[in-house]
């Protein structure tokens, strides 16, 4: 057998040529096409990067106005759309409405996608990006039980979508430029990881021609998961289970057990062998918000201390576990007013860009085949069907 080459996780397989996202793990440098990702965070905005990724270079003032503008214009979703939330258990995880809803958007746009021409992609792109905001915002006004909000094309892209989020018919939601700010940082910090499960997802789904609404609700399936972008959540959940410094050591105890299943949420990862670039602004930010907003959350004490006592831990020094993006996400979220199950959500809104970024990327790729991996089969050799009655 062979064959083919094993490679279970693909560890060490290399799926596509890319141009989007540099990362080097023993480093800790994360770069989009060549801008380190601290700078992007700190100087450059949420709208820009999305035109970065997905047109190879920072646009210029009044390209990034017309891009804004273009992204702006898709903001609104079919009104028949909402049929498809009041469907759901109103208890619905909103991560479980998304995979829905993004892949209904599918039969919403299903004859006006042809793949293969660059304006229509461009397009399907562009809605993708606009319609995020609003889809996530609904699945928590949805959950939350409040009336959706529409999209307000005067307020910045994530302004916009803070204030469908926050604002209800009572009470208008004032967008505050500290979380505002925040927030964006945030959407720049996961707009794209390179080669990760869920953009692998998009690829591969993607690989067959298959439409890119339905791609993209793929993605968010992958994203899910609490060993990916689930950990956002997972991780929040950890800290407010261990709830104060003292409690620390056992769960320490308990990470380095090797009977015991449980790991540090937001701790470790398949390509960083060093700090995650991105957990430090997070950290950085975290500690920003909290300040300006006058909000003392405990888990934020509990969360520098966990990562001090793991980073000083034998067992986290020898397999090289640093915090990842999510370790710090979930405390600038909380403090925002997210609740946990929100957080994945987040992830998967910032995450389409980089989705759609890697798709058109991949179908204007002359070598672009579909996606078929192959197996060591370790079933039975050949044998004889026996009718029911006779085995
Ligand atoms: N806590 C305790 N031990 C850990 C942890 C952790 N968070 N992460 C890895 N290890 C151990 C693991 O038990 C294994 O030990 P051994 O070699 O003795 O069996 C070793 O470190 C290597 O781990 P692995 O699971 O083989 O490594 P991987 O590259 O397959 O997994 C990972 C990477 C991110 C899934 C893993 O580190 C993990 O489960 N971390 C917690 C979940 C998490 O924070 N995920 C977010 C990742 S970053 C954002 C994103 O992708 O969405």
């Amino acid at each position: 057998t062979g064959m083919f080459t094993y490679d279970p996780g693909f560890t060490s397989t290399a799926s596509c040529d890319s141009g989007l996202t540099y990362i080097d793990g023993d480093e800790g440098i994360l770069l989009h096409r060549g801008y380190p990702i601290d700078q992007l965070a700190e100087q450059s905005s949420f709208m820009e990067v999305a035109y970065l990724l997905l047109n190879g270079e920072l646009p210029d003032r009044e390209t990034l106005d017309t891009f804004k503008t273009t992204i702006t214009r898709h903001t609104m979703v079919h009104e028949q759309l909402s049929t498809f939330y009041r469907g759901f258990r109103r208890d619905a995880h909103p991560m479980a409405i998304m995979c829905g809803v993004v892949g209904a958007l599918s039969a919403f746009y299903h004859d006006s996608t042809d793949i293969n021409d660059p304006v229509q992609r461009r397009i399907a792109s562009h809605r993708l990006i606009a319609k995020m905001p609003t889809l996530a915002a609904m699945a928590y006004k949805y959950s939350s039980g409040q009336p959706f909000v529409y999209p307000r094309n005067d307020l910045s892209y994530t302004g916009n979508f803070l204030r469908m989020t926050f604002s209800v018919p009572a009470e208008e939601y004032v967008v505050d430029p500290v979380i505002e700010d925040a927030m964006d940082k945030i959407f720049i910090l996961h707009a794209d990881h390179e080669q990760n499960a869920s953009t692998s997802t998009v690829r591969l789904a993607g690989s067959s021609g298959a439409n890119p609404f339905a791609c993209i609700a793929a993605g968010i399936a992958c994203l899910w998961g609490p060993a990916h972008g689930g950990a956002n959540e997972a991780a929040l959940n950890m800290l407010r289970e261990i709830g104060t410094v003292d409690k620390i050591p056992e769960y320490i105890a308990r990470a380095k057990d090797k009977n015991d299943p449980f790991r540090l949420m937001g701790f470790g990862h398949r390509v960083y062998k060093n700090y995650d670039p991105r957990a430090t602004v997070m950290q950085k930010t975290a500690k920003d918000v909290l300040e300006k907003l006058g909000v003392k959350d405990p888990i934020f004490d509990v969360a520098k201390e966990l990562e001090q006592i793991a980073l000083h831990d034998p067992y986290f020094i020898e397999k090289k576990l640093y915090p990842n993006v999510d370790f710090y996400s979930g405390v600038i979220l909380s403090a925002i007013g997210f609740p946990t199950d929100m957080f994945t959500v987040l992830f998967a809104l910032a995450r389409t860009v980089g989705w759609v970024a890697q798709w058109n990327e991949m179908i204007s790729d002359p070598a672009q085949k579909i996606g078929r991996p192959r197996q060591l089969y370790t079933g039975p050799t050949q044998r004889d069907y026996v009718p029911v009655d006779k085995r």
